[in-house]
């Protein structure tokens, strides 16, 4: 029941925006620098990760974690439509061997929700061209670094602004919700979707509607890039990474619920169908009331971002993408915001345990990767938002690793929880 098989991927995962520093390429930094910007602050330096990654990768590596998963930057890669920049994919490669000599599998994300600004003004995910764009950056990103890398992410979470829309955290661009029910209460200000936010934001550009990414875009963006990676030098396992949170049904909520995950959760699942494995970010629950979201349980603890402690969320989450999806499963994002480090191993501890109950119930799960290695940039909430293992000072970027750190990385050596 705590046994985790050998070969388990154990690690921790980042996102180029949020550490590296300096994205001014990006669709978001115009965002977050913009007149009524809704960012608290901006990204500015975030954790100076694009120069210091050889120290972050050999702290990894020395807590006894063995997987890293990281983003490459699509807004340094391609600055202008067409020009790649040899010295970005140069930087990237490098990151990738700096992994392989310090033992660490690398895991690739090759789209972390920021997009070049050319990309965001010519349409962004609406354009018409941005299906064969990504393919074109997703090759070019592949000749360069493929032969090193085993697991390949194309997009993070490309549902998750259709899963705020659809539990009402955010406006739709249209009026109706797209779940084809009758006008509820429209929720409560939901919580779980507080972090990714930010990226809806810079992509809309305005603090009015927000236009979900059609999944249909996304799904066909998605698989002619993983053709042109698996065109490519390197044979690396290739899946998307999906926002699940833990919907469940309250009283009366049913139809809304099985609507919502329907719309939210299993038809992007379903994509995954036909690749290597999916991957599976997961914080907490939502309850679905018959209006929408329900708040958060009375006296129920609470994190940072204001979500739910609910650490059996995995677990649940785990096996309904296994049964969904049907490949194998890779948990690319899981974790909790606290400035209490005994509450993140305590946290830690029982998404753990939920899914080492699946992996003894026969899911096939490839790995756990904890979000996040480092304390960064969490959005719109900024730098005041702490997921990680390890804490950054503000000014003088020192690292300081954290008893949680050294936590995982005993349970990562010894292969079993207790
Ligand atoms: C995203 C991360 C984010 C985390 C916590 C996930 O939705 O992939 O970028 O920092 O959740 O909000």
């Amino acid at each position: 029941m705590n046994q985790f098989p050998d070969g388990f991927l154990w690690g921790a995962a980042t996102a180029a925006h949020q550490v590296e520093g300096g994205n001014v390429n990006a669709d978001l930094w115009a965002g977050e620098w913009a007149p009524g910007s809704r960012f608290a602050e901006p990204s500015g330096d975030a954790c100076d990760h694009y120069h210091r990654y050889p120290e972050d990768i050999g702290l990894l590596a020395g807590l006894g974690l063995n997987a890293y998963r990281f983003g490459v930057e699509w807004a340094r890669i391609e600055p202008e439509e067409g020009y790649f920049s040899r010295a970005a994919l140069d930087h990237y490669r490098r990151m990738v061997g700096t992994c392989l000599e310090n033992g660490v599998t690398p895991v690739v994300t090759y789209n972390h929700f920021t997009t070049p600004r050319w990309f965001a003004a010519a349409g962004g995910w609406n354009g018409t061209a941005a299906v064969d764009r990504f393919a074109r950056y997703a090759a070019r990103v592949t000749e360069h670094i493929g032969d090193l890398v085993p697991w390949a992410c194309t997009f993070n979470e490309p549902n998750v602004i259709s899963m705020m829309v659809h539990l009402g955290i955010v406006p739709a661009a249209a009026r109706e919700d797209g779940l084809g029910l009758p006008d509820g209460t429209g929720g409560t200000a939901g919580t779980a979707g507080t972090g990714a936010d930010g990226q809806a934001g810079g992509q809309s550009g305005s603090g009015g509607s927000w236009p979900a990414p059609n999944i249909e875009v996304m799904a066909a963006a998605h698989r002619k890039a993983v053709e042109a990676i698996k065109s490519g030098p390197g044979n690396p396992a290739v899946g998307w990474t999906l926002a699940l949170i833990d919907l469940q049904s309250a009283d009366g909520g049913e139809v809304r619920w099985a609507a919502t995950r329907q719309a939210a959760e299993l038809d992007w699942l379903d994509v995954s169908r036909d690749d290597d494995f999916v991957g599976v970010q997961t914080y907490t629950r939502e309850r679905i009331g018959p209006g929408g979201v329900l708040p958060v349980p009375a006296g129920a603890a609470t994190t940072q971002t204001g979500w739910e402690i609910y650490p059996q969320a995995l677990g649940h989450t785990v096996r309904l993408a296994a049964e969904h999806a049907g490949v194998p499963v890779l948990v690319t994002e899981n974790g909790i915001a606290t400035a209490d480090d005994e509450a993140r191993i305590a946290y830690t501890a029982a998404a753990l345990d939920g899914l080492a109950g699946c992996i003894a119930d026969g899911v096939d799960v490839r790995g756990y990767l904890h979000w996040s290695l480092l304390d960064n940039f969490e959005w719109t909430s900024g730098y005041a938002m702490t997921f990680g293992l390890i804490a950054v000072d503000r000014s003088t970027f020192a690292r300081t690793v954290k008893p949680s750190a050294r936590w995982l990385g005993e349970i990562a050596r010894a292969g079993r929880l207790r």
